[in-house]
């Protein structure tokens, strides 16, 4: 602890917290302060995030901002960030006076056999990260406070409230994992009436979540601007996932296919292919050459219902899902087909250590 009493922000091991009575592990030596708002309205730029754990005390922040004339973008999350959340964190930066970030692992969205318990969590590091790339404040509330009197136990009792966009949510990622994406709906309900922001970014690598969240704020009318953002890859391809952490070098090795498999449906597309039908057949062929990989679904749909196609017309997504080992992955293209011909988006690549920045793949 710092000698300077008692809230020294300058002091990196000092910190205070807003109202939380205990602070979790990991946020013992982050600092904590209540965002400053003095500075003459602009982008806000301060050192360390303000972590907040309480609905009440987010709300009172933001409400002083935004009576400010001050703009709030949001980018939800779950955590164990890598440069895919970071580009979203980026995106809102450079439009908003006020940046937030949540970092809630929903217990919600996850299925009774899924890896709820093993979702990597690194609280110290992401808040850290966050504060690197400039965001106001992390929301990190504890389960009961985004949930209260919900028991999550396998006999508890589910919240009474939820929300579900039918339609959406019953193919690709829907099949396997029934109940997701209404918890997913349902959540991002919750954070947008507790956040309260402009604009909320989200990335293109969760395909399908990003067109039920779409939908669930146009059919509910939210006052929020929802933005997609590219999907970002690693250097050889691979989707970045925080689940990348739970495979083995073998496994992380192996997963590389499912990239190949896309690039090879690129391929096909840029030389003229339109059958959805034998689109969907070379990526999955190229998927199921990797022992290791175990192919759920290769499918091609138009992006915005999610409906299946038979011909590659306007809007198409190409999406893919694999288990390796018990890590389940997705991934995805689009492809913008019109009579002038045909523009793959398999979103950027970071470029190898050294070359620095972010590539647009192709
Ligand atoms: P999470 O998996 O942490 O992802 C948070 C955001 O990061 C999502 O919008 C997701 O699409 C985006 N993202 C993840 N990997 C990305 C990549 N490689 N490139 C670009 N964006 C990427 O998605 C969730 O959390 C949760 O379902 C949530 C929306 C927070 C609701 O709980």
């Amino acid at each position: 602890m710092c000698a300077a009493a008692p809230y020294n922000y300058n002091c990196r091991n000092h910190y205070r917290r807003l109202s939380s009575p205990a602070p979790r592990e990991g946020l013992e030596r982050k600092v904590v302060a209540a965002l400053d708002l003095s500075a003459s309205k602009g982008p806000i730029v301060v050192e360390r995030a303000v972590v907040l754990e309480r609905v009440g005390d987010l709300r009172a922040q933001l409400d002083a901002a935004r009576a400010q004339g001050r703009t709030v973008g949001f980018v939800p999350t779950m955590g164990a960030f890598h440069d895919g959340h970071r580009s979203l964190m980026r995106a809102a930066r450079a439009r908003h006076d006020v940046v937030v970030v949540s970092l809630f692992v929903n217990p919600l969205q996850f299925g009774p056999a899924e890896d709820l318990d093993r979702y990597p969590k690194d609280l110290a590091g992401d808040v850290a990260g966050a504060a690197a790339e400039g965001v106001d404040i992390v929301f990190a509330p504890p389960v009961e406070e985004m949930y209260p009197g919900t028991d999550f136990s396998p006999d508890g009792a589910p919240p009474l409230t939820t929300v579900s966009v039918a339609g959406l949510t019953g193919g690709l990622c829907g099949s396997a994992r029934p109940g997701h994406f209404d918890g997913v709906a349902t959540v991002v309900a919750k954070l947008f009436g507790i956040v309260g922001p402009s604009t909320a970014y989200f990335g293109k690598k969760d395909a399908q979540q990003l067109a039920v969240v779409r939908r669930l704020v146009a059919d509910l009318c939210l006052p929020v601007e929802i933005v997609g953002c590219p999907l970002v890859r690693e250097a050889d391809g691979m989707a970045m996932s925080s689940r990348n952490r739970n495979l083995s070098p073998a496994e992380r090795e192996a997963a590389t296919v499912i990239h190949r498999g896309l690039q090879t449906g690129a391929d096909v597309v840029m030389a003229g292919e339109r059958d959805a039908g034998k689109l969907r057949r070379v990526v999955a062929n190229v998927l199921t050459t990797e022992p290791l990989v175990r192919l759920e679904y290769a499918e091609v749909v138009a992006a915005d219902t999610l409906s299946p196609l038979e011909v590659l017309d306007g809007e198409v997504l190409v999406a893919v899902a694999a288990r390796v080992g018990d890590v389940r992955l997705i991934d995805n293209m689009t492809v913008r087909v019109d009579g002038r011909g045909a523009v793959v988006d398999l979103g950027v690549n970071v470029a190898p250590t050294g070359e620095g920045g972010l590539c647009a793949a192709r």
